[in-house]
């Protein structure tokens, strides 16, 4: 992956664990969150911070994110102050509910890039607009159902046939449009069953197909078939090139026959896009 594209995959690691980040750190994942918020109990937080500060400082490779705690939380500024002696690329930032949320950060760090994962409580869903700020650091946007089912009161997240529930199907796609018209990143959220390679496969392709164009992951094993599923394959290479080549060769033209289909702008917007991405 070049250092500006965007992730396809993005691993947690619950930073409290020499271990875990060793091994995060061995994998292809495009960019490793380090997360000091749900996977590490409060009295792990400082060892946690502690594992992040010894990271080495280097030029290339993955993005490293670190997960910081909730802005009202009682951990939230030590992290910060953590993240100004780290050798980080950006913040996640949960429990976000609005555009204002980040702008928030920004005033905390100085426009570090942020990741906001943005459908963990009730009032987040109705925020989900307002992230398209002006001079925002926001560089992408994700969803989560666990925390969200738990703020709702929900008995589960699936519904009687073991399908995701309308809410979260809502809480999904509300996320997608609003990164998209805020101009960030939209990343799906995580598939937690991570023995069930098949479930993953399927959800990440599903994911992508609908415009996503990147997953988090919880566990190494995810991160390969992320990878794979948000790569664009071979032939929708050369099918996005030849679009790109005929509108090339017809600077006039609004609509024209590529392989025998009828193809026009709103083809080539996403033929451009398909050649960005990292392959
Ligand atoms: N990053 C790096 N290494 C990881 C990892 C991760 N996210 N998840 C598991 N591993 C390591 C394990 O430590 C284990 O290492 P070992 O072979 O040296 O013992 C190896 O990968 C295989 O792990 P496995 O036994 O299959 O899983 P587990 O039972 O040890 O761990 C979880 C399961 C869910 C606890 C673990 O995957 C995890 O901590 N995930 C991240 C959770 C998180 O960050 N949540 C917050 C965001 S929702
Ligand atoms: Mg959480």
């Amino acid at each position: 992956m070049t250092s500006t594209a965007e992730p396809r995959s993005w691993l947690f690691v619950p930073a409290d664990s020499e271990k875990k980040v060793a091994k995060a750190l061995e994998t292809e994942a495009d960019a490793v969150i380090f997360d000091l918020e749900d996977s590490v109990v409060p009295d792990r937080k400082k060892a946690a911070r502690e594992i992040i500060k010894e990271l080495p400082k280097r030029s290339n490779g993955p993005h490293w994110w670190v997960r910081v705690n909730p802005l009202g939380s009682e951990y939230h500024k030590d992290d910060l102050r953590l993240i100004r002696s780290a050798y980080v690329h950006g913040i996640v930032l949960p429990k976000a509910e609005s555009g204002v949320d980040v702008t928030e950060l920004a005033h905390r760090t100085g426009n570090i890039p942020v990741h906001a994962i943005v459908t963990e409580t009730a009032a987040s869903l109705f925020g989900l607009l307002s992230y398209r700020l002006p001079g925002s650091p926001l560089v992408a946007m994700s969803w989560g159902a666990e925390d969200l089912s738990a703020a709702l009161g929900a008995a589960s997240k699936y519904d009687a046939e073991g399908e995701l529930s309308f809410t979260y199907k809502l809480a999904r796609s509300l996320c997608l449009a609003g990164a998209v018209a805020a101009g960030v990143q939209p990343v799906d959220g995580v598939f937690a069953d991570f023995k069930d390679d098949k479930g993953l496969k399927r959800e990440a392709e599903a994911a992508r197909r609908e415009g996503f164009t990147g997953k988090l992951a919880i566990h190494p094993a995810q991160v390969p078939i992320i990878n794979a599923a948000f790569t664009p394959s071979k032939a929708e290479i050369r099918h996005a090139e030849a679009i790109v080549a005929a509108f090339e060769a017809q600077p006039s033209a609004g609509v024209l026959s590529v392989g025998g289909k009828m193809v026009d702008r709103p083809h080539l917007v996403q033929a451009k896009r398909i050649l960005e991405r990292p392959r």
